[in-house]
């Protein structure tokens, strides 16, 4: 331990512990810290802060701050922070992020524990008339998550075009939601909440945040020489969803496509080879066996049934793997493989998840509509056409091979 290097006492998955890394780590601030366990609390620890909770940062000096917030912002305001870091703290300090940082760490807080751990607050004094599980986590979802939306909706972070502590300050304990169960989450119809989870979630700055130190050791935070002003999204797989569309929107008619287009096919093939691509489980059943998975990319199949992989018989990770939601397979491809893009290939189910979070859309525009049961996504006005190629098949059916971005 070096005596003049600050100490954090931590625990890895504790979402107040996070926030106070985040913030050490976007202010570049150097420190040492001691991944502590829970049943055996460090005595010196203790006597420094005898509530026993983490975070605790030991400055120097022997000043103690005993509050993940009070942490956030001593290191965010240090006397040589430059004008980007210090903003992150000031864009916190408007009404609006106040009251989101009190309603997460107070009410919000109370929901989600009672949601996540029922057991734990079953016969608790004081909770009359007692909610159930269920409606405490309609109570989270009302009181944080839906405003989050709101606000989401408005620019990308709480600090608007660039992040903020209130954004550092919230996302972990809105990932410990969606971890629950994430397949509810998801359904959710707040896509600019997904859209923002998504984002932090995939950042370096949380992938170095959640570095594995030893545990009941004071270790060198390896991280301490490489300030992170923000999430860096240029390096995160990117989003992209590709499919065939009539042109009254129908993608699919009982499990198949209605068409038959073999110059699709191949572009379909051209555009994806090399890179992760995503599924439903309903696409999945569409393929025909023989093609999958698909080769030469990792194909994840998105399904609630926790066997659904096993049930195929495939073991091989490099080819298949199966996720429980979005979330969790876009968190596949990007720790199995080190593509920049990831491409989602239906069906309707997944491309309405995907549309808020996807960046670029490779579309193949049929002239002639269809009938069918499934539809492809609605791109709003956020997109753009970037690229359009006509085409006449070989069986003279005209179509475009058009790129949307945004
Ligand atoms: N034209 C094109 O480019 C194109 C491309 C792809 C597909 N399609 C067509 O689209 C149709 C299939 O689309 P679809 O909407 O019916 O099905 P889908 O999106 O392919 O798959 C739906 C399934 O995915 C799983 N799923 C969906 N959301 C989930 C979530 N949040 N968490 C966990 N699992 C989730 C569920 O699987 P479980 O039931 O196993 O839980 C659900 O039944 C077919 O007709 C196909 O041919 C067309």
């Amino acid at each position: 331990m070096n005596p003049t290097t600050p100490l954090l006492y931590t625990y890895r998955r504790c979402p107040y512990a996070m926030r106070a890394r985040m913030a050490l780590l976007v202010a570049g601030v150097g420190f040492d810290a001691h991944e502590i366990v829970l049943r055996d609390k460090p005595a010196a620890m203790l006597r420094a802060s005898p509530k026993g909770t983490v975070p605790v940062l030991v400055l120097p000096d022997g000043a103690v701050l005993e509050q993940s917030w009070h942490i956030v912002q001593w290191a965010l305001m240090q006397p040589n922070a430059t004008a980007d870091v210090q903003r992150w703290w000031s864009a916190a300090q408007t009404a609006d992020n106040v009251a989101l940082l009190q309603c997460n760490d107070g009410p919000f807080k109370h929901h989600l524990d009672r949601y996540k751990y029922p057991e734990r607050f079953a016969g608790e004094a004081g909770n009359t008339p007692a909610l159930s599980r269920e409606e405490h986590r309609q109570r989270a979802v009302e009181l944080l998550l839906q405003p989050l939306n709101t606000r989401l909706a408005a620019a990308p972070y709480l600090g608007g075009d660039a992040p903020c502590a209130t954004d550092i300050g919230l996302f972990p304990f809105v990932r410990q939601f969606a971890a629950i169960d994430p397949a509810r989450f998801d359904a959710l119809p707040l896509p600019h909440l997904h859209r923002w989870l998504a984002g932090w979630v995939h950042s370096p700055l949380f992938a170095a945040v959640m570095h594995k130190l030893p545990s009941n050791a004071v270790c060198t935070w390896p991280h301490n020489h490489r300030p992170m002003s923000s999430p860096n999204p240029s390096s995160q797989p990117r989003i992209h969803l590709i499919y065939a569309r009539a042109s009254n929107g129908v993608i699919g008619k009982d499990g198949t496509m209605p068409w038959h287009l073999p110059e699709d096919l191949a572009h379909f093939k051209r555009t994806t080879l090399g890179c992760p691509v995503v599924m439903g489980r309903k696409t999945w059943d569409s393929l025909p066996a023989r093609f999958r998975p698909l080769p030469g990319r990792l194909n994840v199949v998105i399904s609630r049934q926790a066997d659904w992989l096993a049930s195929t018989g495939f073991t091989d990770k490099n080819s298949l793997q199966s996720a429980c939601s979005l979330l969790e397979a876009l968190q596949i491809c990007e720790q199995t493989t080190s593509q920049q893009a990831v491409w989602v290939m239906g069906g309707a189910q997944i491309y309405a998840q995907a549309e808020p979070l996807a960046s670029r859309a490779v579309v193949t525009e049929i002239d002639q509509a269809y009938d069918g049961d499934a539809y492809a996504p609605t791109l709003g006005p956020d997109w753009r056409e970037v690229a359009r190629e006509r085409h006449v098949a070989a069986s003279g059916l005209g179509y475009s091979f058009v790129t949307y971005e945004r």
